[in-house]
């Protein structure tokens, strides 16, 4: 069954950009002259999508206004010639359809994907967090196109993993995988950011999921797990010992733009790599720091 619906969840508070994200979401912190938002977008575009379901929560209403036509700014573009502008944006968006949900209480990721279950109904989808940043590399298919391609051979729920550093494992979903083919794996169990040495392997999640409409009903039997919190990684161990999960290391640049190292690393390698300022970028930071 093809993949056609795409969930980002957009209700979390920024806490870690404050006072940045005190009324400006999160997602919508640019990245160049891009949200972060609109990578994610991208990436869900390339692949194929066309339906995206924002989970949001209060404060969040920029986010739909970012997907509405903005008369007024449009007008004036217009007038002056300049409407090009919004050009690339227009192109990105002109097939995709937005639906937003309400998350009316921060019970946690799974409880936020549970959100979802209205507009997605009984179809596969895909699950996309805004914090990480997948930049395609030439002539490779999008991040989560890597994954829909899977789950359209296999049928079976399909999940990204990246291998992290020891010492980074509790910041993750870490996966328990036997190897079923060349960068394939079977995924027995889910452990949600376990402690420094308890990790069943270095395999990560990195936020970007293929799931069976039946992880709903994962979702609805799962109680509060770490922090309190509905967890994903819970209904995903129960789906994976249901149903099966396969896991796949994705091969794109990937960026965590929810950290602000990674944010700032986001802007350098993107502003590198973008055509107005990228030389100009990489002449500043040669003379800052004489090319060592
Ligand atoms: C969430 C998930 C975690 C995943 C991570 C990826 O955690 O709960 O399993 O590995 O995103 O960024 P968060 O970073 O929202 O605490």
């Amino acid at each position: 069954m093809k993949i056609r619906k795409a969930v980002i969840p957009v209700a979390g508070l920024g806490t870690r950009f404050l006072p940045a994200t005190k009324t400006v979401p999160k997602e919508l912190l640019p990245i160049v002259d891009k949200p972060t938002l609109l990578y994610i977008v991208e990436e869900i575009v390339a692949a194929g999508l066309s339906e995206i379901v924002l989970i949001a929560g209060r404060g969040k209403t920029a986010i739909e206004d970012f997907f509405d036509t903005s008369y007024e700014l449009e007008a004036t573009l217009e007038k002056a010639g300049r409407l090009e502008l919004l050009k690339p944006f227009h192109e990105t968006v002109k097939n995709l359809t937005v639906v937003s949900i309400r998350q009316h209480v921060a019970l946690g990721l799974g409880h936020a994907v549970l959100c979802a279950e209205p507009a997605i109904g009984r179809e596969p989808f895909a699950v996309l967090l805004g914090d990480e940043v997948m930049i395609r590399r030439p002539g490779k298919p999008s991040g989560i196109a890597q994954l829909t391609k899977i789950y359209e051979e296999t049928g079976v729920s399909t999940v990204a993993v990246m291998p992290v550093e020891e010492s980074e494992v509790n910041k993750y979903g870490m996966v328990k995988v036997t190897e079923r083919a060349e960068n394939l794996w079977n995924v027995h169990d889910v452990v949600e950011k376990p402690a420094l040495g308890q990790a069943p392997s270095r395999f990560a999640l990195p936020g970007r999921y293929v799931f069976d409409a039946s992880i709903f009903e994962d979702l609805r039997q799962t109680k509060p797990g770490r922090g309190g919190e509905i967890q994903l990684t819970d209904a995903m161990t129960s789906l994976a010992k249901r149903q099966g999960l396969l896991a796949t290391v994705i091969d794109a640049q990937r960026f965590d733009a929810g950290d602000k190292l990674g944010y700032l690393q986001a802007n350098i390698e993107l502003g590198l790599s973008h055509p107005q300022i990228g030389p100009a970028l990489e002449k500043y930071l040669k003379e800052r720091f004489g090319g060592k």
